[in-house]
């Protein structure tokens, strides 16, 4: 696997449509391509593929400030989730965001999703409110550029 910036308005970026559509919106009774998403172009999109350049998961980071980011639409195509990979995209995407420097990382996290986060040593900083229809909680992070080095970009064989 291979993780990379992805650029708006690309090939990779429409798959990174597909995946949210199918993922966070169709489920919901939602289409993602009702939305307005050209303010998208001034976020980070990340992505991890496979050998293939199929994106197996997504994340995009909205900065805030200089210093605070919320992470955004984290999904796992189906076939593929609970097997690790939620795990290494948000792992590849704090490094990044660390690099660029970030320090710290808010979401608003789906009642389902907090014990993920959770275990990626998220804390929640907020009651819960609702979003499209779906109870969330705000959950938040801090980063620091990681000094192991063998923590680099997710490249391995899936
Ligand atoms: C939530 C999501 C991003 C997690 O990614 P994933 O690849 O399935 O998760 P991983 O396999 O990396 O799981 C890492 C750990 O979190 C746990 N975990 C994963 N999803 C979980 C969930 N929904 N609730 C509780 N724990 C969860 C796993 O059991 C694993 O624990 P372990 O290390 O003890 O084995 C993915 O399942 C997904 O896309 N879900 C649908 C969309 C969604 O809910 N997105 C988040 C919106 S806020």
């Amino acid at each position: 696997m291979t993780f990379r910036e992805i650029e708006f308005g690309s090939d990779d970026f429409r798959q990174e449509c597909e995946l949210r559509n199918e993922v966070l919106r169709v489920p919901s009774g939602l289409s993602l391509y009702d939305e307005n998403i050209e303010e998208e172009k001034q976020q980070i999109h990340f992505g991890l593929f496979n050998a293939c350049n199929d994106l197996l998961a997504c994340a995009i980071a909205a900065p805030l400030s200089t210093t605070e980011v919320k992470i955004r639409q984290v999904a796992v195509r189906p076939e593929f989730q609970g097997k690790g990979i939620g795990r290494l995209l948000i792992r590849d995407t704090e490094q990044d965001l660390a690099l660029r420097g970030f320090a710290h990382l808010v979401l608003h996290v789906r009642m389902t999703a907090v014990g993920f986060y959770t275990k990626l040593d998220y804390g929640s900083v907020d009651d819960e409110f609702v979003e499209l229809g779906i109870p969330h909680i705000r959950m938040g992070k801090n980063i620091q550029p990681s000094k192991d080095c063998s923590v680099g970009p997710s490249v391995c064989e899936i």
